[in-house]
């Protein structure tokens, strides 16, 4: 079988991509991390990704007059790379259409909530505010509107009395790194069928991630 070429995007620390990147190691894996790109040349991430001898790239957004200018650059990047699949694992710029018309379908992301509940930023905070019992994650395809779109994965975290934004933040995120590389071995394998909002096709194995990832 031949490996799908994927790109991780990142803007930070990169703990999402290193869980990508570990799961991409094992031998039946049907994605090859071919390119880490990053806005920020300084993303700690990025220089994980150069010492541990992948292909990486900076795109600082910063020098171009405007979103798509940015954006054209980035694409360049990864045809150049001859990428098939790209991954934003915490990558901090919103898309304008174009791009994510280059790249719908084939364009996967990672969000610290069970969408469509806590779209944006803070969510472990307003999840506690709220009073919620169960929190968690979600792999969904890239649409134009903000952390919308099918879903391929979710992994549910129980909230507890004590918890913190930090340490609740840290349960979600143990369950990124599992979830991810699920929903990135599923969507590069073509098991996945997009049908209007839904993926269909995730099937859930007794040992796959996708069926009790969390106790809740
Ligand atoms: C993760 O919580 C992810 O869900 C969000 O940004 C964070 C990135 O963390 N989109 P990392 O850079 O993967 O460690």
């Amino acid at each position: 079988m031949r490996r799908k070429r994927t790109a991780i995007l990142i803007s930070g620390r990169g703990s999402n991509m290193d869980a990508l990147i570990a799961a991409a190691r094992t031998p039946d894996f049907p994605a090859e991390i071919v390119l880490v790109a990053s806005n920020r040349p300084d993303a700690p991430g990025l220089a994980r990704a150069k010492a541990a001898g992948f292909a990486v790239a900076a795109v600082d957004h910063k020098i171009y007059a405007g979103r798509e200018e940015f954006e054209r650059s980035l694409h360049m990047v990864l045809e150049t790379h001859r990428v098939e699949l790209v991954c934003l694992a915490g990558f901090m710029r919103l898309f304008t259409p174009w791009f994510i018309g280059q790249w719908r379908g084939r364009l996967l992301n990672i969000h610290p909530a069970l969408l469509p509940a806590y779209r944006g930023l803070h969510t472990h905070e307003r999840a506690l505010a709220d009073g919620v019992k169960i929190h968690g994650c979600t792999v969904h395809f890239v649409v134009p509107e903000m952390d919308e779109g099918p879903i391929v994965a979710q992994a549910a975290v129980p909230v507890l009395d004590d918890d913190t934004p930090e340490s609740l933040g840290a349960r979600v995120l143990a369950q990124e790194h599992v979830i991810y590389p699920a929903a990135l071995r599923l969507a590069a394998s073509d098991a996945l069928r997009i049908e209007g909002n839904r993926v269909l096709g995730a099937r859930m194995d007794s040992d796959s991630a996708l069926v009790a990832p969390a106790i809740i």
